[in-house]
């Protein structure tokens, strides 16, 4: 037998979460959990560092066959999810996995996805915002064939998160009442793992992966250039058409790709991909969250902060096209649901400091019938938000369609009309933003493993109270 080219063979890691420091703002350090790898077998290129608390950037391939020890050094329970990967339960990552302090978790699968943008975090009962927020998250790369798209010398992969962090470096989180019902925010933006990040660019096009990976802030990014946002992918899958957009809203967990060409831009010019952040106040739930927030109506914060900046340096310029059909297929249709006239409906709601979902919480295992599917069949599933707050829902096992918002209660109407063109979702999508007041059907295949999975919201102090359940494919 020949031998295989290293990067594609088969991969063996060892995964180790465990307390760490690391400086998020120049000048300090700070006291972290993060993730370090070891390729015990395989291409030594599959982890990267990520420079920061974040845990190293994992370069996997369609159809690879993937071992991870993964070992638990710090004092809390933790289990490792790969967000994103269609696995069998087992292989997933869910709390009824958690492995104790000192002990060992063993992953063995192989990666079923289209290349794409991925990532995977910590998914601990009633910890996931907890120790995300204090570093278990990384991105997770699936490589391969993508023509038209740049390759990998023009690829950067970006994790927006945010966090709150004291003069002497100390990582708050979560101190109130507040921040635990409403999500947690943090002040400073960090973008993969650092405050005021700055990279170069050569005056050519680029791939710029971005991941959602605050616990709880949901963006709108614009360019200072004034510039649309070309997405070619979203949640891992190319889409079938680029989709330019004014300013790009992405929610907790979610992932877009952009395609953007700085051979336009001058050697020296900075380009800034600016964040703002998006909420709606709920009323009654006190005071609202930073500067000019109050009460009672449905807002978007007008302040903007900085993600990024990139530095055009003075290479020649190479200009490029943006790939019209960067060549995603999207073959699940509502006709195609078993319920297709019938939606099943999960009503999200907030009430007594907690969130529910069809007035149920985390129960481990347990599911009601609704929450029951046939292995192989496909349905039309609706989130009916009764709550004054968003909820990015995620499923765990499949990616989905969205097909239909309409309102439930039009309270928040205007808010989202103001940023509803920034919203993709022409492709397939893990995670969906459902805003107050909205329904939001999807329509789901539910082909690839039976078992016990799990949907929640992607805001992680919703998530830890109560906003998750798991369903079954039987
Ligand atoms: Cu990214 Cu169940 O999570
Ligand atoms: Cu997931
Ligand atoms: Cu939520």
């Amino acid at each position: 037998m020949p031998e295989l080219e290293p990067e594609m063979r088969d991969l063996h890691l060892r995964l180790v979460a465990a307390p760490a420091t690391a400086t998020i703002v120049a000048g300090t350090e700070t006291e972290v959990l993060s993730f370090r790898a070891e390729v015990l077998d395989g291409d030594p290129a599959s982890v990267t560092s990520s420079g920061s608390y974040l845990g190293p950037t994992l370069h996997l391939r369609t159809g690879q066959r993937v071992r991870v020890d993964f070992d638990n050094e710090i004092d809390q329970d933790c289990i490792v999810h790969w967000h994103g990967l269609v696995l069998p339960q087992g292989q997933d990552g869910q709390p009824p996995e958690a492995v104790g302090p000192g002990e060992r978790y063993e992953y063995d699968f192989t990666v079923p996805n289209e290349p794409g943008t991925y990532w995977y975090h910590s998914h601990t009962d009633m910890l996931t915002g907890e120790q995300v927020y204090r570093g278990l998250a990384g991105l997770l790369i699936v490589h391969g064939d993508e023509p038209g798209l740049p390759s990998r010398d023009n690829d950067f992969a970006l994790v927006l998160q945010d966090r709150t962090i004291d003069a002497d470096g100390t990582l708050r989180y979560a101190a109130s009442m507040h921040d635990l019902m409403a999500g947690f925010v943090g002040s400073t933006l960090v973008t993969n793992g650092v405050a005021e990040l700055a990279l170069r660019v050569r005056r050519e096009p680029y791939r710029i992966r971005l991941l959602n990976g605050a616990n709880s802030r949901l963006q709108r990014l614009t360019w200072s250039t004034g510039e649309p946002l070309h997405a070619v992918a979203t949640d891992g899958e190319l889409l079938p058409e680029t989709v330019d957009v004014p300013g790009l809203v992405l929610a907790p967990a979610q992932r877009t790709d952009l395609w953007m060409d700085f051979s336009g831009h001058e050697p020296g010019d900075r380009i800034e991909l600016r964040a703002a952040d998006l909420f709606v106040e709920a009323p009654g739930m006190g005071p609202g969250r930073g500067p000019g927030r109050g009460g009672g109506t449905p807002m978007l914060d007008p302040v903007e902060g900085v993600a990024v900046t990139f530095v055009v340096d003075d290479s020649p310029a190479e200009p490029g096209e943006v790939p019209a059909r960067p060549g995603g297929s999207v073959a699940v249709h509502a006709a195609d649901a078993v319920n297709a006239d019938a939606p099943k409906q999960f009503v999200l709601s907030t009430f007594r400091a907690s969130h529910w979902i069809n007035d149920t919480q985390w129960a481990g295992r347990e599911v009601t019938e609704t929450e029951t599917v046939a292995f192989g069949t496909t349905e039309v599933w609706e989130f009916v938000s009764r709550s004054p707050l968003t909820h990015p829902m995620h499923l765990h096992g499949q990616a989905f369609r969205v097909v239909e918002r309409t309102w439930e209660d039009d309270g928040a109407a205007a808010a989202w009309e103001q940023i509803a063109d920034g919203v993709v979702e022409s492709g397939l999508r893990d995670t969906v933003v459902v805003w107050p007041g909205q329904r939001v059907r999807i329509v789901v295949p539910f082909d690839a493993h039976r078992g016990y999975f799990l949907y929640h919201c992607h805001i992680l102090e919703h998530e830890d109270h109560g906003m998750m359940r798991s369903f079954l494919i039987e």
